[in-house]
């Protein structure tokens, strides 16, 4: 009998709880395709589903983790008239069912050899797109274009600023600010990063300034960004860290009818002083990647050809931070809660 592998998680826990295990492969049904994965990107959700932070996302265990995907089709069902075998795809970002959605086609996510989808399920990858890449691009790509373009519809000329700057998200969102003519600025908590970032080919971040995790006074940066805005101040945060003193001090750097986006809790949090957002006239919004995947599907496919466009004509460039092998799960979840990489971790099956 033909097998493939999946990683099942059976109880919530540390990477010690994350299975590697041989499984029937499966037939592609009714136009439906088989996709041999080449790439599954990992993220900050994986670690928290595995730990039980995220039930949304997990349900309760047995699960199989993993938002994205994709790689070559390798065998297609019935009646698919759209695709055939050998194409390069990228899973749509609506393919992984998880928690309580239908479990249809495949249920659970994306962490196996193998993957069956809905023959429209899936996107033809551009060329400049490489194999290692294709399971690596929506959620980072779409976390940012959904909130900057979509829903903040950035202006030329504004100043972004994105703080944990050598995240996969704070990375794609610096090249979509950049390509809406705006200027984007990191923030980073690790300052033995920032030649590293600043070298690297794909970097589009107009400068980088260094902050420190839990630190209580007001900083360098914060002056920094009145520098650089000429007083002005900056225009929006896109900002996963929110909380405490950083918050605060976000919105003291904030221009007039400025935006802070909280789109992650990876801060400490802490008393806030919102006072000055009146003055400002200024606000703090919440955003997650579930506010456009549940909108309307022509603007998500909008949003998708936008992205896959921008990669084909050299936009758009992702930096993978490290690929791991399907039965190395464990050392790559390892390895991203140390926070020690820069941009994507990619689990790469064949
Ligand atoms: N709302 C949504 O829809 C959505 C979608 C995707 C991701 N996210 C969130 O986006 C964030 C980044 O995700 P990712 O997958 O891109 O992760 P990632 O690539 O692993 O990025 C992690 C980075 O965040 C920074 N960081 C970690 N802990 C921190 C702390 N305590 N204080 C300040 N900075 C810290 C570090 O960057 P530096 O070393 O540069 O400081 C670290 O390298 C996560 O919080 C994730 O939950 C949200």
């Amino acid at each position: 009998m033909a097998t493939m592998i999946e990683v099942q998680v059976h109880r919530f826990g540390s990477p010690d709880v994350l299975r590697v295990v041989e499984v029937p492969l499966p037939e592609p049904g009714p136009g439906q395709v088989r996709i041999r994965q080449t790439s599954i990107g990992l993220n900050h959700a994986d670690l928290m589903a595995r730990a039980g932070e995220y039930r949304l996302y997990s349900g309760e265990p047995p699960f199989v983790p993993g938002l994205e995907g994709g790689g070559y089709i390798d065998a297609v069902g019935p009646g698919v008239v759209s695709r055939r075998i050998g194409e390069r795809v990228i899973l749509s970002p609506s393919a992984p069912r998880h928690g309580k959605q239908p479990k249809t086609p495949t249920p659970g996510g994306t962490y196996r050899s193998h993957y069956i989808a809905a023959e429209n399920d899936v996107y033809v990858a551009p060329d400049a797109l490489p194999d290692d890449q294709l399971g690596a691009v929506w959620l980072a790509y779409l976390t940012a274009w959904g909130c900057l373009v979509w829903k903040q519809d950035l202006q030329p000329g504004q100043i972004v600023v994105l703080p944990a700057a050598s995240s996969s998200v704070a990375l794609a969102a610096a090249q979509i600010v950049r390509e809406r003519g705006a200027v984007p600025i990191g923030l980073t908590t690790s300052p033995e990063k920032v030649e590293i970032l600043k070298a690297m080919p794909s970097c589009a971040y107009e400068d980088i300034l260094v902050t420190r995790r839990g630190a209580s006074t007001e900083h360098e940066w914060v002056n920094a960004l009145r520098r650089k805005t000429r007083g002005r101040g900056v225009d929006v945060f896109f900002d996963p860290v929110a909380a405490g003193e950083f918050l605060q001090n976000e919105i003291r750097c904030l221009a007039q009818r400025g935006t802070i986006w909280v789109y992650g809790l990876l801060g400490k949090p802490g008393h806030l002083d919102v006072t000055p957002l009146i003055r400002k006239w200024a606000s703090i919004r919440g955003w997650v990647l579930g506010e456009l995947t549940s909108a309307d599907p022509a603007l998500v496919d909008r949003a998708c050809r936008d992205l896959l466009g921008g990669f084909a004509r050299g936009a758009y460039r992702q930096h993978i931070g490290g690929t791991f092998a399907l039965d190395e799960v464990r050392r790559a979840h390892e390895e991203m809660e140390l926070g020690r990489h820069i941009g994507k971790l990619v689990l790469v099956p064949s």
